[in-house]
């Protein structure tokens, strides 16, 4: 057990232990070393962490061949002396390509050898210690259908996620290798082409394990449960692993105490749907503290995602979360899924 220290009693990643479910948050570098309120919330209520940011490859090879891994190591040390499971995120973004990728043209052979080696070094660092990881991120365009151009694509071909898949799987064959993006949540066009890439992933017989749905929604408008829950079982039934993996519920501001339990209710239906949904093994939350979440900087006037306050009090929707998992499992007729 692990001691909470506020209210609201059980700490949620003791609930989420008994429930067979991982709960975790994205974690961020600097606040890991120098905010012992960040370590020290994360310690108690999470039982999983996945990087932010320092597994991406501009943070991790920012020059070609040259390692930064210092990090990653901080994360995966203290995953392991918190008993956590780490989600390495994210080997392969059109976002995360550093100017020696980007500026330089390169053939085909070229870029797949650059693909392998990027894979084999960073997966084989982790190997064991990270127990999936987002091999591909965000590759299906929002906008068209297919796959959004970039620089993957375009040099290599829409071939180059079954490499990758294929070069992540022989650096750590036990590891679970998942496809993430965004608005494949619910039942749609984007998500509908989610699942027919992956089946023909599976067909073609490409080491792909698990769908990782982001799930950065505004905290009055996102998919229906029931919908999650369905589009959730639709992969289950390709054999795939699920997983809700950068939650977050943004508000707009002024935050209100009504907003607050708006948000609330709306963290309290996901987790129920993922606890819900057949094959969903972990929810995790795209930051801990809305003290360092992404939100205010890339969204406007919007804040407070996420389920600790800037003072690390938990919110309402901490209070959600910790409802939701507590309900008695053997009433709701989900067993252990870990
Ligand atoms: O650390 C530098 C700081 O030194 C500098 O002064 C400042 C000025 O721009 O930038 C800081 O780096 C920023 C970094 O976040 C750390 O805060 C980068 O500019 C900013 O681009 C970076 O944004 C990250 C974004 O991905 C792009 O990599 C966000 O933190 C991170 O939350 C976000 O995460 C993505 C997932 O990987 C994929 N899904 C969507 C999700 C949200 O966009």
């Amino acid at each position: 057990m692990h001691a909470a220290t506020n209210a609201t009693g059980t700490p949620l990643r003791d609930l989420a232990d008994a429930r067979g479910i991982g709960i975790g948050a994205a974690v961020a570098t600097r606040p890991l070393a120098g905010d012992s309120a960040y370590r020290a919330t994360l310690a108690r209520e999470m039982n999983m962490i996945v990087a932010e940011n320092c597994m991406k490859l501009h943070q991790i090879q920012p020059r070609e061949g040259q390692y930064d891994f210092a990090g990653a190591d901080a994360l995966a040390a203290f995953a392991a002396s918190n008993n956590m499971r780490l989600r390495g995120h994210t080997l392969v973004w059109h976002q995360s390509a550093p100017g020696w990728l980007k500026d330089r043209q390169w053939s085909r052979a070229e870029l797949l050898n650059v693909l392998s080696q990027h894979i084999a070094t960073v997966v084989g660092r982790y190997k064991g210690r990270v127990c999936c990881w987002d091999v591909v991120n965000e590759a299906l365009d929002d906008k068209i259908p297919g796959l959004r151009t970039s620089l993957w694509h375009d040099v290599i071909g829409p071939d180059y996620l079954d490499h990758a898949f294929t070069f992540a799987h022989a650096a750590d064959p036990r590891a679970k290798l998942f496809y993430n993006d965004y608005c494949t949540e619910g039942l749609n066009r984007k998500s509908d082409e989610q699942y027919a890439m992956l089946k023909a992933m599976l067909a073609r017989g490409v080491p792909v394990h698990g769908v990782g749905f982001q799930c950065h929604f505004v905290f009055d408008s996102y998919p229906a449960p029931e919908t999650l829950v369905s589009n959730m079982n639709r992969f289950a039934d390709l054999g795939l692993e699920t997983q809700i993996t950068e939650l977050d519920l943004r508000i707009s501001t002024p935050v209100t105490p009504e907003k607050l339990e708006r948000q609330a209710r709306a963290y309290g239906e996901i987790f129920r749907a993922a606890l819900e949904a057949r094959n969903c093994t972990a929810v995790l939350t795209w930051g801990l503290t809305d003290k360092y979440s992404w939100v205010p900087a890339f969204f406007k006037g919007f804040d407070a995602g996420l389920l600790f306050d800037k003072d690390y009090e938990p919110k309402p929707a901490h209070d959600a979360v910790h409802q939701a998992l507590s309900i008695d499992a053997v009433s709701r007729g989900s067993g252990p899924k870990l």
